[in-house]
């Protein structure tokens, strides 16, 4: 793939990733409706996520997938079980437009004043990364995500005689 226009049209992503969540205000907001990307290939986005250093801050539910040497203490996990699964347009936003939601288990582990203050830590992979390159990362990290089923056998009514 040619390199150039790839990273012309992340920064059209990156542009939908913002609009996604609908941070715009004014009455000509631009939606995210019909905003599809192709399929990608979860084995590849596995290696872009090694490749582009994601386990430095990240572990992946589930995989044991190595880690480098003497960086980053923060290991916050994607994926695994969770009430809500994180749907495909909110994880391309966490990746292409990471300040815009501060991920819960982030804000757990910072102060008042750094909470308020919206930052991350995360960084900026836009002029790093090409399309194709996100679209394997993400459907990667999608197939990670599981839903968890509440256990409500103790609630059960019980209409029995
Ligand atoms: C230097 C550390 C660091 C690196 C490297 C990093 N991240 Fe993050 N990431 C964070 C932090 C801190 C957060 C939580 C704050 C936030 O939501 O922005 C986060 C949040 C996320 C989230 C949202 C998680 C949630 O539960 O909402 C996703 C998805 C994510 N990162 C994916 C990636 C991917 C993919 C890469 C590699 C391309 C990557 N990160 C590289 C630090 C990092």
């Amino acid at each position: 793939m040619n390199a150039i226009p790839s990273k012309l049209f992340v920064a059209g992503l990156v542009a939908a990733g913002l609009l996604l969540g609908g941070c715009g205000q004014d009455k000509h907001e631009l939606t995210a409706d019909g905003f599809v990307l192709p399929k990608g290939n979860p084995e590849r986005g596995q290696q872009v996520f090694l490749d582009m250093g994601c386990r430095q801050c990240h572990v992946v539910a589930g995989l044991d997938l190595p880690a480098y040497e003497g960086v980053s203490a923060l290991e916050i996990e994607l994926g695994g079980k969770r009430a809500r699964i994180k749907n495909y347009g909110e994880l391309l936003t966490s990746v292409v437009n990471p300040k815009h939601v501060i991920s819960e288990e982030y804000q757990k582990l910072l102060n008042k004043e750094e909470a308020a203050r919206g930052d991350t830590a995360m960084p900026d992979f836009n002029s790093r990364m090409t399309v194709a390159q996100l679209i394997d990362l993400v459907q990667f990290l999608h197939g990670r995500y599981e839903e968890l089923v509440p256990d409500y056998r103790g609630y059960r009514y019980y209409y029995g005689p």
